[in-house]
């Protein structure tokens, strides 16, 4: 973006930019540090776009390594049992929503598209004719290999491994394993081909 900015030469545009640029920077130096002091692990060199929310049941739950990029508005949570673990230089775009009781590993390199949800826990379908009760569960983990592109609204569903280098179209319902290199789409996820 900024790079189009400089060469169409827009000087307030530009001065506009570098400024939020600045500002963001300090500002992710600080929301790193108190969100280290409130038991984040999380690298110095995390890039966080702001209105992001983060909660962790157990101090440590929520792990995030080197270089991954958080966008607008990503949510995190680690409830119960939870943990979130987020391999370095994986990015995860805005407004992404993530809900775990269990285990959750996201890969090197991945992507994440915006407005994507991951979420580990169903309320027992059971109970759904008494009342939905909102702390009786069925919980399984979810685990996501290196170098996998989720698509823009795409969601993942409780005990779900998308193999390394696989790509989740759009708006997928992912609901069963995605080999590695496949690409998956539609609601519930199918593999419609294969990465070359
Ligand atoms: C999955 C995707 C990568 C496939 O792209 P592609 O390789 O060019 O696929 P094609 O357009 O050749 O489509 C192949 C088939 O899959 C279907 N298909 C493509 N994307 C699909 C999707 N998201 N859901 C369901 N089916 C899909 C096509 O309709 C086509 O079906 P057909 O053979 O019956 O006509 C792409 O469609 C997609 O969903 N991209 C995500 C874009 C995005 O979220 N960007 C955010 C940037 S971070």
């Amino acid at each position: 973006m900024i790079v189009s900015v400089i060469k169409q030469k827009e000087i307030f545009e530009l001065i506009y930019q570098a400024f939020r640029f600045v500002f963001s920077k300090i500002r992710t130096k600080f929301a790193i540090f108190f969100l280290r002091m409130r038991g984040y692990d999380i690298s110095a060199s995390v890039s966080l776009r702001g209105g992001n929310y983060f909660f962790q049941s157990t101090k440590g739950s929520i792990v995030i390594k080197d270089h991954v990029e958080l966008g607008y508005g990503v949510k995190l949570f680690a409830g119960a049992k939870g943990k979130i673990v987020i391999e370095k230089n994986a990015s995860i775009y805005d407004n992404t929503y993530i809900d775990v009781h269990t285990n959750l590993s996201i890969g090197e390199n991945t992507l994440i598209a915006p407005f994507s949800y991951i979420i580990d826990y169903d309320h027992k379908v059971e109970k759904v004719k008494e009342k939905i009760k909102k702390d009786v569960y069925t919980e399984k983990e979810i685990r996501i290999g290196k170098n996998v592109w989720i698509g823009a609204h795409a969601i993942i569903l409780k005990g779900v491994t998308i193999g390394d280098n696989a790509v989740v179209g759009a708006g997928a319902v992912v609901t069963r394993d995605v080999p590695p290199y496949a690409i998956v789409g539609g609601s519930p996820a199918r593999v419609i081909k294969k990465v070359r």
